[in-house]
């Protein structure tokens, strides 16, 4: 093994708990109807087909939530692939071949075990009842106790291609963007010329049939993911998923989540899913409870494999410093979109006292996102639309628009408009008035979180937001 096999040393303070650790959030900060509605007020985040009554378990995101979706999946990207050169990403289709779900072992084996209620014929996943302080699983919807058998459903989606909706036409909706990885592996090992260890990355949407989707965005039939899947030498896996294990902390600390509220919990032997050696979870302590953000999994070498079986076509790597030629193990980060976003929202949100203008204090609802996630970056508010003030509160825009997203707030007292923009995690807001068209050339900038306030010329105002936003 040379060097070049084996992972450079990361440090990270990773707090690690058992495979059986309780999962009880404890006293927390928020709740989840907080945060939904804030959501929804906000029109961060809605509920899909709304106008119909809604969608169950598919959820729309608004202007203010598609940017901060944008803003995870490109902070994710420019860490996979910005920052490195041992990383490729592909955009592969969502419709596969459906011998690739065979040979992964999707169709025999996605399932999750499905119980229905006697009384009221709602239909529950048997290893999330809900229990009484007796310890008794009771339905939820109705207060029965009589369940049927688990069986096991599948949590995959069908289709057909073309016209003909028959079992030659059948064709699966991913439930995960991982394959394509793997199918694709020799095609893009080939063409990229990257040499193990390597991997590739893709951000896509997936579906999952599941039984119960709850908790807002956590649990969902439609999602995006973010996996990478990093081929290695075997013999190197376990170090590259220490590896892994730490840089995927770091990833969340440095975007601002509180290390308190992370952790990293092995599965336990019962738990591993059929192709994995070992998996960590990495979990935040949501309101509900510690929940997995992203699982992070020693694959070994069983997908090429599989492929290469089913394909009949060996999917190997020849390495020519050794003239050895072997199937690669594979480690798998494999984060959640939404996830990611609904753990970034809820450790972000703080409700605090704030003094008001008459001396007194009022309740501030802020989102302290990291720079980098938040929607907006800065806010631009005309004191009033008084026509002395709109152009040069149009022309300040116009200066600071082609380098970050910028929002005009016309509409309400000042101060309504600065909770407005602290409530959606707006770093920066820029007030004009009118000693800025009468007297100084200078606006007035409020920071998110100090509410300090400074006055600035307009000539040094993109150079001043530069240097405090803390962006890459
Ligand atoms: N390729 C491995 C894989 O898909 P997973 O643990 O099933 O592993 C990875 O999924 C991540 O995808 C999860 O940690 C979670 O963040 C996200 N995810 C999975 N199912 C989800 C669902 N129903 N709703 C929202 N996110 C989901």
């Amino acid at each position: 093994m040379t060097e070049r096999h084996l992972p450079p040393p990361v440090h990270a303070d990773i707090v690690r708990v058992d495979a059986h650790a309780d999962d009880e959030a404890g006293e927390h900060h928020t709740s989840m109807a907080e945060i939904v509605e804030l959501c929804k007020r906000r029109g961060i985040i809605f509920q899909s087909s709304e106008l119909y009554g809604g969608l169950r378990g598919a959820w729309d995101y608004g202007p203010l939530g598609a940017a901060m979706k944008d803003n995870v999946k490109t902070a994710w990207k420019r860490a996979m692939l910005q920052l490195r050169d041992d990383i490729v990403s592909i955009d592969a289709a969502i419709l596969m071949h459906p011998k690739v779900w065979e040979a992964s072992g999707h169709v025999q084996g996605f399932t999750d075990p499905l119980v229905e209620c006697r009384d009221c014929h709602q239909r529950f996943r048997a290893d999330q009842l809900a229990a009484n302080a007796k310890g008794e699983a009771y339905c939820e919807n109705c207060g029965g106790k009589d369940f049927t058998e688990p069986r096991q459903f599948n949590l995959m989606f069908r289709t057909f291609v073309g016209p003909t909706e028959d079992s030659s036409s059948q064709v699966w909706l991913r439930p995960e963007t991982a394959q394509a990885m793997f199918v694709d592996f020799a095609h893009v090992q080939l063409t990229s010329r990257q040499k193990v260890p390597f991997g590739i990355a893709q951000v896509g949407k997936s579906f999952r049939n599941e039984i119960t989707p709850r908790n807002f965005i956590f649990r969902v039939r439609e999602f995006e993911q973010m996996e990478m899947e990093y081929f290695v030498k075997p013999g190197t896996d376990e170090a590259w998923h220490e590896y892994w294990i730490a840089e995927r902390w770091n990833w969340y600390t440095r975007l601002g989540i509180r290390p308190e509220n992370l952790r990293i919990r092995p599965h336990a032997d019962d738990e591993l899913s059929h192709y994995a050696k070992a998996t960590v979870d990495v979990e935040y302590r949501f309101p509900f409870a510690w929940s997995e953000l992203e699982g992070i999994a020693n694959r070994t070498d069983f997908d090429l494999t599989q492929h290469g079986r089913h394909a009949g076509r060996e999917l190997t790597y020849y390495e020519q410093e050794t003239d050895e030629r072997y199937v690669p193990y594979v480690i798998e980060p494999a984060a959640g979109v939404d996830r990611s976003l609904l753990a970034f929202l809820v450790d972000a949100y703080t409700v605090e006292e704030a003094p008001t203008a008459t001396g007194g204090t009022e309740k501030r609802t802020v989102l302290r996102l990291h720079h980098a996630l938040a929607p907006v970056k800065v806010s631009v508010l005309p004191l009033s639309r008084n026509e002395k003030l709109v152009p040069t509160a149009q022309k300040v825009s116009d200066l600071l628009r082609p380098r970050w997203l910028i929002a005009y707030d016309d509409a309400g007292s000042i101060g309504k408009r600065y909770r407005r923009q602290d409530e959606v995690g707006t770093p920066f807001c820029v007030t004009v008035d009118f000693e800025t068209v009468e007297d100084d050339d200078a606006v007035t900038v409020r920071d998110r979180d100090t509410m300090a306030q400074d006055r600035v010329s307009i000539d040094r105002l993109p150079e001043f937001l530069a240097e405090r936003l803390d962006l890459p």
